[in-house]
């Protein structure tokens, strides 16, 4: 049977930015921000971004297209009989370990979506707000229940296959995404006082940066992107021969970042203009956007249309999840896409249950310290990525033959070129210094 693929460069591109824009722009990206010092940590991301996560971005996808493979089986075609193919099986991991925290505040989303539509019209209690948050996270069964509704959207997607799923479906919700972020982001900057929230986001402090700091905003560069399991190789699979894998990865990191700031720009002024600590961490969006909505004219609609705007974006981002495991374990083990997505989907609900449940009644049971919910987001953000992409880099620019490399970055040869030289210099050496000295750092301090 012939393998499916994306139609085109925009099929892809759509499909790509689908993943990387999600709960981690959202989400995410405000709180660390908040955390970690504002604009300095903001040119810090950048940094990463650009210097040594675009050109690992190229580098997945030069390991799905050659191979046209899952993203364990690339690295056995790549390198038989070799440990390599390591890397995959911690993608498809790291891809559980994701899903486990992500989808439960995928559950959140569509809790907060359904009641802002009950309460589309009439007029919200503020008080109630902060309770809201607590009450339903601390529930054992509500957001289990929601996080399984939130599972079955992406289980039905990734089972309608790539061009038929992930391709149309993206194309149908990213521009709309899009669309809505601006004007959402309008909707923040009009509003008095709005101008401390911008201020936060472009005034660097940089007596907050330490090495905590630093890996978090790797982390979160890798996290952002989709980078450092397979994700990108899985994607760049289906990426038809003719396109070019260097304009992909550059317009996906751009659109990335790109929403993130216009994310940023729609949260801060709002969070400033009502004198809320932008440290409030994960609860940011949850707890302190209904509370500005209550207060705002028009507050209802603006927010149906933020909890729109985050469930978009986390559909979009899981399914490139689930894919990652449903592309290795359909090929693996020769089954069905819609056996082996059920399966997966079950398997999902089962950890996701975990962590759900790890906010209220299991909060005592602690891995490291954390609880279940904060180890998964820990793990895989801030170690199992960084050292994927530490390995992925390595693989290309060290194990991979240049040749091939190079036939893969010019479509074997009909490209220029031009910056080859300047993308295999990062991968070989500067991704992988700066990727070992930020973990050094951190495990010597
Ligand atoms: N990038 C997505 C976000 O920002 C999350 C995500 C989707 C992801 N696929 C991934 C993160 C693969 C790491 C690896 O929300």
């Amino acid at each position: 049977m012939k393998r499916d693929e994306f139609s085109g460069f925009f099929g892809v591109l759509v499909a790509t930015v689908g993943s990387a824009v999600g709960l981690g722009n959202l989400w995410r990206f405000p709180y660390l921000v908040g955390q970690n010092g504002g604009a300095a940590f903001v040119l810090i991301y950048l940094a990463f971004v650009l210097i040594i996560c675009l050109p690992i971005v190229i580098s997945e996808f030069i390991i799905g297209r050659r191979t046209k493979s899952n993203a364990v089986k690339a690295f056995q075609i790549l390198a038989p009989r070799t440990p390599w193919s390591a890397i995959g099986i911690i993608g498809v991991l790291s891809a559980f370990c994701i899903m486990a925290f992500y989808t439960v505040v995928g559950g959140w989303t569509l809790d907060y979506l359904f009641r802002s539509l009950i309460h589309l019209f009439s007029k919200p209690d503020i008080s109630l707000m902060e309770s809201q948050f607590t009450s339903l996270v601390t529930s054992p069964v509500r957001p289990i229940i929601w996080t399984v509704v939130f599972i079955i959207f992406n289980a039905f997607i990734v089972m309608c296959g790539i061009k038929k799923g992930i391709e149309k479906y993206s194309r149908i919700m990213m521009p709309f995404l899009f669309l809505m972020i601006v004007i959402l982001m309008i909707r923040s900057l009009s509003l008095p006082g709005a101008e401390k929230g911008v201020t936060f986001l472009v005034k660097p402090d940089f007596s907050k940066i330490n090495t905590q700091v630093v890996l978090a905003a790797l982390g979160q560069a890798f996290f952002s992107l989709s980078l450092g399991m397979g994700c990108l190789i899985t994607y760049g699979s289906y990426v038809p021969a003719r396109e070019n894998l260097n304009k992909l990865a550059f317009f996906t990191a751009i659109s990335d970042t790109l929403f993130a700031i216009l994310a940023g720009l729609a949260i801060m002024p709002a969070v400033f203009a009502f004198g809320i600590s932008p440290q409030e961490g994960p609860g940011l969006v949850f707890i302190v956007l209904p509370r500005i909505f209550a207060q705002i004219p028009l507050g209802n609609f603006f927010a149906v249309m933020f909890f729109i705007i985050l469930l978009i974006a986390a559909v979009t981002s899981v399914i490139s999840l689930l894919e990652v495991i449903t592309a290795y374990i359909t090929e693996r083990l020769g089954i069905k896409r819609k056996i082996a997505v059920t399966i997966i989907s079950l398997l999902v609900t089962a950890c996701a249950s975990f962590s759900s449940l790890s906010q209220g009644v299991l909060k005592d049971v602690k891995i490291f310290g954390k609880t279940m919910f904060d180890f998964f987001d820990y793990l895989s953000a801030n170690i199992l990525l960084p050292l994927g992409g530490l390995f992925i880099v390595l693989f290309v620019g060290w194990y991979m033959k240049k040749s091939q490399v190079y036939d893969e970055f010019t479509n074997q040869g009909a490209l220029k070129g031009t910056l080859f030289r300047a993308y295999y210099f990062v991968i070989r050496y500067v991704a992988p210094v700066a990727i070992v000295a930020v973990f050094l750092d951190l495990i010597l301090r």
